[in-house]
């Protein structure tokens, strides 16, 4: 069965894969064993990856979604070979774990050779929204309506919002016995379908307890949380800069003096929701 997914692969996505170039969106279509692909739109990269949205066409499953990301590498760089496979193990794992939010894997290809000497593989998986990327480079292009500087306030509730709900992520990642190893703006995004909920994405440096052993485990642990309030601190003094309107914002002061020792955020982030939002804050994104 796995033999035969592999030559159906090479055998009907032809062109593209074969030049050892990425996927050409509205021409490559992927073809695994259960299911059909049509590359439809590029959507971002990664250091050595990119990412395109993609459809179901032709023969449709009914256990995955109409509409896909595919993650996809084409490298000559050998350690980077089956730098999806683990990924793909690691989602199919926390798949069965409960309300996580991170992507759901559904295919991973065979490495295989596309042209030359390079080596091509792509992952199918849920389909994310945007990630935070743009927002935290102090662009609010892309910000719903809601989110501005116009409203007093908004931002800060925003962003605190958005970084409780990445800490309640990875608490229960980590529970679950896994890190994630890279978390940033660039892979905290929100979910497609449910946009006030935040979603983790790319696996590619995650690690299980098992892989690491329970001190490098608590001592990655760490590392997420730190990550993660760099990027929240990041996030909340967008709307919080010296000069501008929200200077005299009481959590300005003490953002700027817990940054450098890295303290814990959560208790801080909840305080400062539950006065400005109250009892109506639910856990999600406040837009
Ligand atoms: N499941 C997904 N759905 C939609 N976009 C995604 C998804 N995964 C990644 N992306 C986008 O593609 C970018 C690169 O993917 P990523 O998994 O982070 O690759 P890398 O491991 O190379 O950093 C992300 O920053 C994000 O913008
Ligand atoms: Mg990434």
């Amino acid at each position: 069965m796995q033999l035969f997914s592999i030559f159906a692969t090479i055998s009907l996505s032809k062109s593209e894969w074969y030049t050892g170039a990425y996927p050409e969106p509205g021409r490559t279509k992927l073809e695994p064993p259960d299911f059909s692909l049509l590359v439809t739109s590029y959507i971002d990269s990664g250091a050595s990856t990119r990412v395109y949205s993609a459809m179901q066409v032709d023969r449709i499953s009914s256990s995955i979604p109409k509409e896909v990301a595919i993650k996809c590498i084409s490298t000559r760089i050998k350690h980077l070979q089956n730098k999806l496979g683990h990924e793909f193990m690691i989602l199919k794992t926390l798949g069965s774990v409960s309300d996580l939010h991170v992507p759901k894997a559904y295919y991973v290809s065979e490495q295989w050779s596309c042209g030359g000497s390079h080596k091509c593989q792509f992952l199918v998986m849920t389909k994310s929204g945007p990630d935070f990327s743009r927002i935290v480079s102090r662009n609010t292009l892309g910000l719903p309506k809601a989110v501005t500087r116009g409203k007093p306030g908004r931002f800060e509730l925003f962003a605190g919002s958005v970084g409780l709900g990445v800490i309640a992520e990875l608490e229960k990642l980590h529970k679950a016995g896994a890190i994630h190893g890279d978390i940033g703006r660039y892979n905290v995004a929100n979910d497609l379908h449910e946009p006030r909920q935040v979603m983790l994405i790319d696996f590619g440096q995650s690690k299980r307890r098992s892989d690491l052993g329970p001190n490098e485990f608590a001592r990655r642990v760490e590392r997420d949380y730190r990550r993660a309030n760099a990027f929240i601190l990041r996030l909340i003094k967008i709307s919080l800069e010296p000069g501008g309107r929200f200077s005299d914002n009481p959590l300005f002061s003490i953002l700027s003096r817990i940054e450098n020792n890295q303290k814990d955020l959560k208790p801080l982030l909840s305080d400062f929701i539950l006065r400005e939002f109250g009892e109506r804050f639910s856990g999600s994104i406040i837009y």
